[in-house]
């Protein structure tokens, strides 16, 4: 059995669904639960949107009826607050400090200084809302 240590290294190197859905599991792996964020038509097929949900802000982009995505909007260049933009016709996730954007669909950095993808949340169109998984 793993002890408090154990979790939070354990968590470090990799989060497994057995270390996630622990009831102890280290506040940074409570979330495992699917929770409300917009309700599903609310969210067009084609349309993204930015909402606040449990003191963070998400990106979300419903693909198809059952398609949609879910990324933190914490910018990754230097965390200044992404949104939902349209950059030459295309839609885009886009940070205005630096003018790096982000494909809606995977959160990779298609244009300005960031390197690395936007976070990914687990996201599931149930019913009348729209799902993420913290
Ligand atoms: S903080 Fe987003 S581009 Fe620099």
């Amino acid at each position: 059995m793993l002890g408090a240590a154990g979790l939070a290294t354990a968590g470090l190197a990799g989060c497994t669904d057995q270390i996630r859905n622990r009831a102890d599991a280290p506040s940074h792996h409570v979330g495992g639960t699917p929770t409300q964020t917009l309700p599903a038509d609310r969210l067009p097929v084609g349309t993204s949107a930015s909402v606040e949900v449990e003191g963070r802000t998400l990106l979300l982009r419903r693909e198809a009826e059952d398609v949609v995505h879910a990324f933190s909007a914490v910018c990754t260049h230097q965390g200044c607050t992404v949104a939902p933009a349209t950059e030459s016709g295309q839609d885009v996730f886009a940070c205005p400090c630096h003018g790096s954007h982000f494909a809606v669909d995977t959160g990779v950095p298609s244009g300005g200084p960031a390197q690395k993808p936007l976070t990914e949340f687990t996201a599931a169109v149930d019913g009348d809302w729209v799902m993420v998984t913290l």
